[in-house]
């Protein structure tokens, strides 16, 4: 919801009545799962199967409109905090989704896993690396899965790998720059978020693509992740294509 006073373009729409500006990367925090589940009655465990559901049909739909990059928090570096049962029930839908992904291969999709695997269970973390072999050739659209993901520990890896290639001389430490920097990043060669998308009504990133989002566009909605369709998301990009981006220009 941009402030009144901010510059606003009219959008330009196109025959399928999408504004034509459409961002070139959306991030998606999926969050509301677990009120989703509670205000029904049912456990947590409920709200995150309906979440996966409606991923499946946000990301057919991404793919229909022509996005080029979809980034989705699944699983932060923070949720193994949760109770284990919870985190169970996360990773089985993972594990689910990870031996059902064909009509994302068919579709040419691109599909890249960023966050730390070396903790994840060891069939999850194969599974991933696996499909990101099968699908590296293809560019219609990349899918970028956030799991055991956080923005904080994403730099401190790129810092540890930049730190070594100094010490073995093939950098100079001066010749750092912001590039050398996202080169680093689990997201190295994909572009910034353009637009980052947080239903349920809590308004912060959450550890999520700090770096990415220097410049992204922010869009809150009090609406909860597994109700966030199609029409909201059109929502979303209606108001993105209102916005006035200068990066720091005027
Ligand atoms: C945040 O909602 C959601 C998560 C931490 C998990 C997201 C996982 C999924 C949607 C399912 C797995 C996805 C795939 C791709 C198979 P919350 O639980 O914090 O909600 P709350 O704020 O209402 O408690």
């Amino acid at each position: 919801m941009a402030l009144p006073f901010l510059k606003k373009s009219p959008p330009k729409t196109t025959a399928a009545g999408l504004p034509e500006n459409l961002p070139q990367h959306i991030g998606f925090i999926m969050d509301g799962n677990g009120r989703w589940a509670t205000k029904r009655g049912m456990p947590r465990k409920f709200g995150h199967r309906e979440g996966a559901k409606n991923f499946h049909d946000i990301t057919r739909y991404c793919r229909s409109i022509g996005i080029r990059n979809i980034s989705f928090y699944v699983f932060s570096t923070e949720n193994w905090k949760r109770p284990q049962e919870e985190v169970d029930a996360i990773m089985n839908l993972l594990w689910e989704y990870l031996n059902d992904c064909d009509e994302y291969l068919e579709q040419e999709v691109r599909m890249i896993f960023i966050g730390d695997k070396s903790r994840l269970p060891e069939r999850i973390a194969k599974r991933m690396v696996e499909l990101e072999q099968d699908s590296a050739k293809y560019d219609k659209m990349n899918l970028i899965l956030a799991i055991n993901y956080g923005g904080r520990d994403e730099l401190k890896h790129a810092a540890q790998l930049i730190a070594q290639e100094v010490k073995d001389g093939k950098l100079e430490a001066a010749d750092i720059t912001e590039q050398t920097i996202a080169d680093h990043l689990y997201t190295a060669g994909l572009p910034d978020v353009d637009l980052l998308i947080r239903p349920s009504g809590e308004l912060r990133l959450s550890n999520f693509l700090i770096w990415q989002c220097a410049y992204a566009e922010y869009y809150f909605t009090n609406v909860l992740w597994p109700d966030f369709n199609r029409e909201e998301l059109n929502k979303a990009l209606v108001d993105f294509s209102t916005r006035g981006r200068r990066f720091g220009g005027v």
